[in-house]
């Protein structure tokens, strides 16, 4: 999943997170937009009208995602399309990537969301 990451990156349209509607923690500033790599922590609420988008994890009989799907995540309400990263892809109804809210981990198994360090 993450290696799908840098074949998504041309075809987002703030593959840095810079844009700042919503703005990324620096600890999110990355290819994988997490702390860590293995786990995506993001708010489920599309940038455009406050839709949820869905997992879409394989384009499987789902014919408005492309043919070169990836896997990431479709706002069902105008056709938004974010990667595994939670990126907005370009020219899409949405403006901006999903947010990553401010979070950090207690532990290994233990995270706390809302919070961070520079609380
Ligand atoms: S609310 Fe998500 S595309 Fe419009």
């Amino acid at each position: 999943m993450l290696s799908t990451l840098e074949k998504t990156e041309p075809k987002v349209a703030d593959p840095d997170s810079l844009r700042t509607a919503y703005p990324t923690p620096e600890y999110a500033k990355n290819k994988h937009r997490s702390i860590k790599p293995e786990y995506l922590v993001v708010v489920g609420i599309c940038s455009h009208l406050g839709c949820s988008p869905v997992e879409k994890f394989n384009a499987e009989g789902d014919p408005s995602l492309p043919g070169d799907w990836e896997g990431g995540f479709l706002c069902p309400c105008h056709g938004s399309t974010f990667d595994l990263a939670g990126r907005v892809f370009k020219n899409k109804p949405a403006p901006d990537n999903l947010e990553v809210p401010p979070h950090m981990y207690l532990s290994d198994s233990k995270i706390l969301i809302g919070e961070d360090n520079k609380a």
